[in-house]
């Protein structure tokens, strides 16, 4: 039997497909960046007065997801860096992974040097800390703040506030901010002290097109794949769905790296168009098993009563309405107390929101308007989903 496991083991070590599956992988840093030139050169040249110790302007850089934006962020600060490690220092936090106020302080302490306790302190005490700690830093600081509207969202503006005053509080102006966003909206929600202060400098990020992505595929394949693994065809394939929602490189990148996973599964050793549509489902999949998994609870009843319903008639046409019927009579089936149907016709939005079903109003005369719901992913993965995630669930579905 150990020749099944021998077997197993020298199959995953040599690899057909990858030299280095990592070039791949959604974090790392390329040395190059194609499409970017702009960006990097903009960044440099706002930073470039570090050199001489001298104080930045504050940059807020938005665009969507996708668009390279933490990419770009990192390698412009750790290849100045590189460049003269005696001027400045940096703090990278993302701000959705670091995701209290007191941890992102406590990080920016840190970083610099000053240790503190993983919690007890009040927010002010932190903050008295970091004000002393850069007017002693013999350096400038540079601080990044990624994915900053997640936080602010979750909080509020309090600590960008804060932040945005440190170096009114200084007798010299020591610290910059870059502030990271993929929410256009997010900005014009700020309060404006806030804004104009972090905005000193605005650096959009746009999209891809679809040539442009496969520029960036190709370079980060011809590091993360043997020679003549992938075709011109499966690169192009890629790039084009990745393109047709909106210029995300991490979606081509993902879609490459799942095909080529999937070659290696198969132990083929080409990556074949086919398998960059089995990619995309499995993504899909994965994305949509994600985002069910984080509901509330009540959503989730929601979406059973919306999937109870369309097995039962498979073409009923759903409102508002028999949707809520549907989650009346699940959530007794549950011996559940029931929420009202404002709230459910709030979830129906939330829903629609992040992608799981369409909700579009029509106007039916003297019956006046109602929302028609449809799914906007298949019901199998929804099925199969919530009965993972509560048990309860299996009983509706029998
Ligand atoms: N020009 C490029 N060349 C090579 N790789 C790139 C380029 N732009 C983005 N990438 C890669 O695409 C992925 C997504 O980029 P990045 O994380 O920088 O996006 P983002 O704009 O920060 O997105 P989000 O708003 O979701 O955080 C990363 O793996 C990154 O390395
Ligand atoms: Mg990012």
């Amino acid at each position: 039997m150990s020749d099944i496991i021998d077997e197993v083991i020298s199959s995953f070590k040599v690899s057909n497909i990858f030299i280095n599956r990592d070039y791949l992988m959604p974090d790392y840093i390329p040395e190059e960046l194609p499409h970017r030139e702009d960006q990097i050169r903009k960044i440099a040249g706002i930073l470039a007065p570090l050199y001489r110790g001298e104080r930045p302007n504050n940059i807020f850089i938005y665009g969507l997801t996708g668009t390279g934006k933490t990419a770009v962020s990192k390698f412009v600060l750790s290849n100045l860096y590189k460049k003269f490690p005696n001027k400045f220092k940096y703090v990278y936090v993302n701000t959705r992974q670091t995701d209290t106020p007191y941890r992102v302080l406590a990080d920016l302490l840190e970083a610099l040097g000053v240790k503190v306790p993983f919690t007890g302190l009040s927010i002010a005490e932190l903050y008295r800390r970091l004000v002393k700690a850069i007017k002693e830093y013999s350096l400038q600081v540079v601080i990044v703040l990624d994915e900053i509207d997640a936080f602010v969202k979750k909080y509020n503006d309090d600590i960008l506030y804060r932040l945005s005053r440190i170096n009114s509080e200084i007798s010299k102006g020591k610290v910059s901010f870059i502030g990271i966003t993929n929410d256009v909206k997010f900005v014009d929600s700020l309060d404006p002290r806030v804004k104009s202060s972090l905005s000193e400098e605005e650096i959009v990020f746009p999209p891809y097109n679809a040539e442009e992505l496969e520029d960036i595929l190709r370079k980060r394949a011809q590091m993360a794949l043997k020679p003549g693994v992938l075709s011109d065809s499966v690169i192009r394939l890629c790039a084009a769905l990745a393109a047709r929602e909106h210029g995300d490189a991490r979606r081509a990148l993902d879609l490459l790296r799942v095909s080529a996973e999937i070659a290696e599964r198969l132990r083929d050793s080409t990556v074949k168009e086919e398998y960059v549509y089995m990619a995309k489902d499995e993504i899909e999949r994965d994305r949509v098993r994600d985002i069910i998994l984080t509901l509330p609870f009540h959503s989730k009843l929601v979406l059973a009563a919306i999937v109870a319903k369309l097995l039962e008639e498979k073409n009923a046409v759903l409102t508002t309405g028999n949707v809520y019927e549907a989650y009346l009579s699940i959530s007794k089936k549950l011996g559940i107390e029931a929420i009202t149907q404002r709230r459910v016709s709030d979830i129906l939005n939330e829903l629609d929101m992040v992608g799981l079903l369409t909700a579009r109003v029509v106007n039916r005369g003297r019956y006046g308007k109602t929302k028609e719901i449809s799914l906007a992913v298949d019901k199998n993965i929804i099925i199969k989903t919530l009965t993972e995630s509560d048990n309860r669930f299996a009983d509706l579905w029998g």
